[in-house]
């Protein structure tokens, strides 16, 4: 069908997508200057995500902050599935969340989906799956995440939480819908075809562990959104709220087109790299410039096109006036590539250090984001059982 024509899927995806058409073939509405200003009025501010439109479409956005503002139960949800070091592309939507949860107050359940990397890899253990979710906790931490109020559900060793949630969405959902929402194929394993429902699960934890209906916002890629779907149709038939989304933007890889991939490691910045590494990968990369600086000048480039102007306006450049400056100085060919990559370079590498300095020292508090070591695990309870 038309989705996979523009290659979204939850294990593949292109950063460069007409996002319009995208956010119309999901049935998910644009992000307006009237779910912007609900924001700004409980939030006090708006993130410059927000106003760039780097979150630019969502479901119900504004339902939840309407119940957010009417003082109900709220949470965050959002989850990686370590299939290595996280890279810049990750931490993006964990930026923005992290903001929301700070302003809003509320907890979020991350989910570390290890048993998913594991079936949908071909090579890896499942050991080196889960200590990779540990080692993705450190930048949950580095980027200042609160332990008190973030819950981490690693599948592998935490199902036990999600179990009793995932026996009940699985009867609803037939081979033919996984199949049809997936793309599935008789060879795919069974682990992937099951896994789906432990993702479904967790929009539905916080209210079976506050026994309340709890509204929860999910912010993620829109290549997750297949999951959501899914999610939203069941939830009433369980008696549970569907949860909300937005969905930001994919961060582009640093070669010619699609996102930033662990799958391509030379096109994408790890927080691990030294910076002395990610700076040569910076300058290495793919541009929308001209191939020589002549014909820059004279033709000057095309910024909408070029990865490295992205990570300026996605992640690496707050001030919106300077924004606009590299912008026209780039289409008007005052700007050379190389001068941009350079001054990119050293922020991304000034980054590096302060956010390896931090998740350095997270080690020593990792514990403290693990759900097991905060809640207990919610029980399939009759209240006729003969058994305490
Ligand atoms: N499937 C996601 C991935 O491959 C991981 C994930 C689990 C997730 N739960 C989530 C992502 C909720 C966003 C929101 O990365």
């Amino acid at each position: 069908m038309e989705i996979e024509e523009i290659h979204i899927t939850p294990w593949e995806a292109e950063a460069f997508v007409d996002y319009e058409r995208l956010v119309k073939i999901f049935g998910a509405k644009p992000l307006t200057d009237r779910e912007v200003d609900m924001l700004a009025n409980v939030a006090g501010e708006v993130h410059v995500m927000i106003r760039r439109r780097v979150f630019y479409s969502h479901r119900d956005f504004d339902i939840f902050l309407e119940a957010y503002k009417s003082g109900r139960r709220c949470a965050l949800y959002t989850g990686r599935g370590p299939s290595g070091h996280t890279h810049l592309g990750h931490i993006l939507p964990w930026i923005f969340t992290k903001w929301l949860q700070d302003k809003l107050g509320l907890e979020l359940f991350f989910q570390m989906t290890d048993d998913e990397k594991y079936w949908h890899s071909e090579s890896g253990s499942l050991e080196e799956f889960n200590s990779l979710a540990y080692e993705n906790i450190l930048d949950l931490a580095a980027l200042g995440l609160d332990p008190s109020k973030t819950h981490v559900i690693i599948d592998s060793e935490d199902i036990s939480y999600l179990y009793p949630i995932a026996i009940k969405i699985a009867k609803k959902i037939t081979y033919s819908t996984q199949k049809a929402s997936f793309g599935f194929t008789d060879s795919t394993n069974i682990g992937m075809i099951y896994y789906p429902v432990l993702q479904m699960a967790v929009a539905f934890l916080p209210s079976e562990l506050y026994r309340d209906q709890v509204m929860v916002l999910i912010p993620a890629g829109i290549d997750q959104d297949p999951y959501w779907r899914l999610t939203r149709d069941i939830a009433p038939s369980l008696n549970y709220p569907k949860p909300a989304q937005i969905h930001n933007k994919l961060l582009p890889g640093l070669g010619i087109g699609g996102k930033m991939s662990s799958s391509k490691p030379e096109t994408a910045i790890y927080t691990t790299d030294p910076p002395d590494v990610a700076k040569q990968k910076i300058m290495k990369a793919f541009t929308g410039g001209q191939p020589t600086a002549q014909l820059q000048r004279k033709y000057g480039g095309n910024p909408d096109a070029c990865p490295i102007y992205k990570m300026y306006e996605m992640l690496f450049e707050d001030d919106d006036k300077k924004l606009l400056d590299r912008y026209n100085a780039c289409k008007t060919g005052n700007l050379l590539c190389g001068e941009c990559k350079a001054e990119l370079a050293e922020r991304v590498a000034k980054f590096l250090i302060n956010h390896q300095e931090r998740r350095g020292k997270a080690l020593n508090y990792v514990e403290k984001y693990l759900i097991r070591h905060k809640f207990d695990v919610p029980k399939v309870r009759n209240p006729n059982r003969n058994t305490k």
